[in-house]
């Protein structure tokens, strides 16, 4: 109803646009190199109705099969390319990520007030500040530090789970967003952290659904941004508005509290981020104060707005797989009874001899895409590429989905198999890592990696060691075959 409300002075303004395209990209693409190819769009609009809703990962994969592993899209003036494929991805914003690494802030991400995360800054030298502060506490070396709080959550999960097993999946949210806020801040306040989890997933699946390329028009038509909220159609502003409310809501209190307990002296039982950053902060009245102040509060809030649902959805889905394929759950119980017997439960650091467990978590982060389109990179300068000319500022989006079913790179990619990463009884350093597409690519690859796959390895295994997990049964005592509630908010 949206686009048929504002079609005619959609297609005045882009006419002017459009034009004005043309003279610029004359100068720029001097050897007059094609887009990379695509479907022919409407004039004016281009692709805008073309663009896969429902799904759209698999839209776009079936329109790379149909005109190559890169697509070209335009969307009323904004190039989308959609790298279908392992090479255009290493390609392009691995091998040349000094240009491909930055990212189109969207005016949504503005309106939503959601421009403070380093998720979607341009890279510069802003975005780089947040990321060297955030790698400083959550890389490769750091992360063990944070295992206790992990070990403590997961043994409360199962006492939970226990107790009251039809809410497994609340208990799921609940121990990763707990787990990811006490290493943000060092709360130990439950009840404190429970609103702010239910907060921060409900702004992460309205800012998925708003990413999607052609939700909403005011993505590609910025000046509908000053449209007033009364005009047929502006419901948006309101939606954003409200979003952008419960953003300040839910991002400021937790850092003014934790500054409140290290200026007087209280200190979590474990380390948390907030607590270091805010330690080494300047004193009030130095010039760079409220800058360190800003990037310490934009870093402890981006933690758990990104890394909260995404590794929620990833446990989900491994616990669907463990109730749909209980032969990979009887292999898993078995060598987790071999290894560590039933006197302690697992813990990260026994990943190495437990490779079955290990591998099934890897095998879910393959079979199952979080974020199947990535998040959009965009390139800071125009660029010419097998044939192809690419103009700056174009969106550019990793088909994840793609690259992890890809049938040369995984066989049999629709099936579940642990196995495929193991040899000798071993993790095979030789077989493909999902990790070449499930977390993002060049620098812009998640920062959280480490920190998500410990947790949900931890959590894998002891739920393993505890439990048989079953699906449900209905009345008469037939199973019921499970759906993975797709939460990825791509699907309508
Ligand atoms: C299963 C769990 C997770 C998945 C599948 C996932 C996936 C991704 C993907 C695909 C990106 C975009 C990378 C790119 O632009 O190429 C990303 C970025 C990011 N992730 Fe994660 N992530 C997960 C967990 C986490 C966790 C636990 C945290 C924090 C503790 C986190 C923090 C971030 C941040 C801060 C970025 C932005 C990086 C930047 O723009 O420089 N993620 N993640």
């Amino acid at each position: 109803m949206f686009y048929r409300t504002l079609i005619i002075p959609l297609i005045g303004l882009s006419s002017v646009l459009l034009v004005k395209a043309i003279a610029a990209r004359r100068r720029r693409n001097p050897r007059r190199l094609p887009l990379p190819p695509g479907p022919k769009g409407l004039p004016l609009l281009g692709n805008l109705l073309d663009l896969p809703q429902i799904v759209p990962w698999e839209g776009y994969d079936k329109l790379c099969k149909e005109y190559g592993d890169m697509i070209y899209l335009k969307a009323l003036g904004q190039g989308i390319l959609v790298l279908g494929s392992r090479r255009r991805v290493v390609d392009l914003l691995d091998n040349r990520a000094v240009n491909y690494s930055d990212r189109v802030v969207l005016p949504m991400i503005k309106m939503m007030d959601f421009d403070w995360t380093f998720v979607s800054m341009p890279y510069g030298m802003r975005w780089r500040q947040h990321r060297r502060a955030f790698h400083q506490y959550l890389n490769n070396n750091a992360v063990p530090k944070y295992h206790p709080i992990m070990n403590e959550e997961t043994k409360l999960f199962l006492q939970k789970i226990r107790s009251n097993p039809d809410q497994l999946f609340t208990d799921l949210q609940f121990l990763f967003g707990t787990t990811i806020m006490r290493t943000a801040y060092g709360f130990d306040d439950i009840r404190q952290n429970e609103s702010l989890i239910h907060n921060a997933e409900k702004l992460v699946l309205e800012l998925a659904k708003a990413l999607v390329p052609g939700r909403f028009l005011v993505n590609y038509l910025p000046i509908l941004r000053y449209v007033p909220s009364w005009f047929p159609g502006a419901g948006f502003k309101k939606h954003f508005k409200e979003l952008a409310q419960l953003n300040v809501k839910t991002r400021c209190p937790p850092f003014q509290e934790a500054k409140r307990d290290v200026e007087d002296g209280r200190k979590g039982n474990h380390p948390s981020i907030s607590f270091s950053l805010i330690d080494r902060l300047p004193e009030a009245g130095d010039p760079n104060r409220a800058d360190l102040e800003a990037i310490a509060s934009g870093v402890c809030a981006v933690a758990y707005m990104a890394g909260a649902e995404t590794t929620v959805s990833s446990a989900m889905a491994l616990v669907y797989i463990l109730a749909s394929y209980l032969e990979v759950q009887t292999k898993a119980q078995a060598e987790i009874d071999k290894v560590i017997g039933s006197d302690r439960l697992p813990l990260v650091s026994d990943r190495q001899d437990l490779p079955y467990v290990h591998a099934i978590v890897k095998e879910v982060g393959r079979w199952y895409s979080v974020v199947p389109l990535g998040v959009a990179h965009a390139n800071t300068e125009d660029d010419e590429y097998d044939g192809y000319f690419i103009p700056k500022g174009t969106l550019i989006f990793q088909n994840n989905w793609a690259i992890t079913h890809d049938p040369n790179i995984f066989d049999r990619p629709f099936e579940f198999i642990p196995e495929r990463y193991l040899k000798d009884g071993k993790i095979d350093p030789s077989a493909p890592d999902p990790e070449i597409a499930a977390f993002g690519h060049g620098r812009r690859i998640c920062p959280g990696r480490h920190f998500s796959n410990d947790a949900l390895f931890l959590m894998a295994a002891s739920l393993l060691a505890t439990y048989n997990i079953t699906a449900p049964k209905d009345d008469e005592g037939n199973v019921v075959p499970l759906k993975l509630e797709q939460r990825n908010p791509s699907i309508r």
